[in-house]
């Protein structure tokens, strides 16, 4: 195992876990402020006490995620320490933003949030809960911008072996990282709804305080559909945009191995192990793939066959996390669409197997969500900056596969054990129930 190898590993661990955290807290923080401007406004003491349920958890997660997004910006000066160098001009600005805008105004108002009980009004305290939402999702869109940047480098001249900026609007308007923010923060509600479904499902499995977990569920239940919604919406835009852009990329996806204008959509399609093309091919759906990829019918779909082999991502990872992705996206749809209707019409404890399965499914967006990131970073290899500077150029000169290993075992234990602490506490105060 070499340096590069490592040091990809490492990023792809620490990364993983870190997007275990986050995605959360950015649809959690919403649904808190929804349930206390409901109390704000009506006094009603069920939604204080929905508001201080959901609220703990929210907490919870955000003080154990926080740290795990400190040590991936260790790595650029530890393991990526060339890469650091070429990207570090591009990089400071909205690296610097989120630390000292989204995070500070986040870690302040959270603060306001948790200590103003009682001290400030029912109004200015749900105030506290917006801003720390608003905030939690922008920080999410200086990640994406610079991750953006990545994607499709704009407003930048190379000087000295190095990216330097010229033009700082080109990055804070670049589509690629607003395509990719509305999908990622879209993809956190979707999980946020599901979690606040499923533990209000084991609560109602068990007939606790029924009417404060129903009027939870069904907040959850239709966050999670508008979500759901907007997100396969986005998904089609960043299929659209990854087209154009990263074409190596967007074949990798659907496993196409041939350039064609009016290109078919396959459904049942498997990549062959050896990566020369396709073991299984049928059941063409005429013009799906130029739609899909340019939304035209006429659409030339560039294949794998015309992209040299060393400019190829993995296929196999990225098309199997692409198609389980988009599938994951439907049952999403699916099932929030049955929880409103249940909901709506008030029959959810007639149906305990129902409330079983929403429980079951609160994993299934955090797996879409890692296979998400899966393809959009394993999509773009060999590339670390696309098509300019190649992942295997921006790794450290010095450090040795043995440090490497000795920090990535070190994180992964640590990591490991920050997760089982989040998941037992979550779910320890999860099943605690509300206040009453
Ligand atoms: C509903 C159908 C969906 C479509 C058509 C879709 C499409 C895509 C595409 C094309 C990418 C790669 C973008 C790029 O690298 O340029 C992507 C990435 C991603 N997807 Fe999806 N997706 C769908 C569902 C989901 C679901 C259900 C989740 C999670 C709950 C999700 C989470 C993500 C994440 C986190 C990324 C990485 C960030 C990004 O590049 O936007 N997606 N998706």
């Amino acid at each position: 195992m070499d340096t590069i190898f490592l040091s990809r590993l490492q990023f792809a661990v620490t990364a993983m876990f870190h997007f275990l955290f986050v995605p959360l807290t950015l649809g959690l923080g919403w649904l808190t402020a929804w349930f206390e401007t409901r109390y704000a406004r009506s006094g009603d003491a069920k939604y204080l006490s929905i508001t201080r349920f959901w609220g703990k958890l929210f907490l919870i997660n955000f003080a154990l995620g926080v740290v795990t997004g400190l040590t991936m910006e260790f790595q650029f000066g530890m393991n990526w320490a060339e890469y650091a160098k070429y990207v570090g001009d591009i990089f400071g600005a909205p690296l610097a933003i989120e630390a000292t805008v989204a995070f500070f105004l986040e870690s302040t108002f959270i603060g306001v949030w948790v200590f103003g009980w009682g001290r400030l009004s029912r109004k200015a305290h749900a105030g506290a809960m917006w801003l720390v939402a608003f905030a939690t999702n922008m920080s999410a869109l200086w990640i994406l911008l610079a991750n953006g940047w990545m994607q499709r480098p704009v407003g930048y001249v190379l000087r000295n072996g190095r990216a330097e900026m010229v033009d700082f609007k080109a990055l804070l308007l670049n589509p690629y990282g607003w395509i990719e923010f509305f999908h990622t923060v879209a993809a956190g509600w979707v999980i946020a709804g599901f979690f606040v479904m499923g533990v209000s499902a084991w609560h109602l499995l068990r007939r606790n305080q029924e009417e404060l977990f129903k009027r939870s569920f069904g907040a959850g239940a239709v966050f999670a559909l508008g979500s759901a919604l907007l997100l396969a919406g986005v998904g089609d835009m960043s299929a659209v945009n990854a087209a154009k852009n990263q074409p190596a990329k967007f074949a990798a996806m659907e496993s196409v191995w041939v350039t064609r204008t009016s290109a078919p959509y396959t459904l049942l399609v498997f990549p062959s192990l050896k990566g020369d093309g396709n073991a299984v091919e049928a059941l063409k759906v005429p013009y799906a793939l130029s739609l899909m990829a340019f939304h035209s019918p006429s659409a030339e779909v560039k294949g794998l066959n015309d992209i040299p082999p060393q400019d190829r991502p993995p296929v196999l990872p990225v098309f199997l996390s692409f198609r389980t992705m988009v599938a994951l996206g439907g049952l999403f749809i699916l099932l929030s669409a049955l929880s409103v209707w249940l909901w709506y019409k008030d029959t959810l404890l007639n149906y305990p197997r129902f409330l079983k399965l929403m429980l079951y499914a609160i994993p299934l967006p955090y797996i879409a969500i890692q296979l998400g990131w899966i393809v959009t970073e394993l999509g773009r290899q060999p590339w670390v900056v696309y098509g300019l500077m190649r992942t295997a150029e921006g790794v450290s000169r010095t450090i040795t596969p043995a440090q490497v290993l000795l920090s990535l075992g070190g994180f992964t234990l640590f990591y490991t054990a920050l997760g089982i602490v989040d998941f037992w506490l979550l779910a320890k105060y999860a099943r605690k129930g509300m206040e009453a």
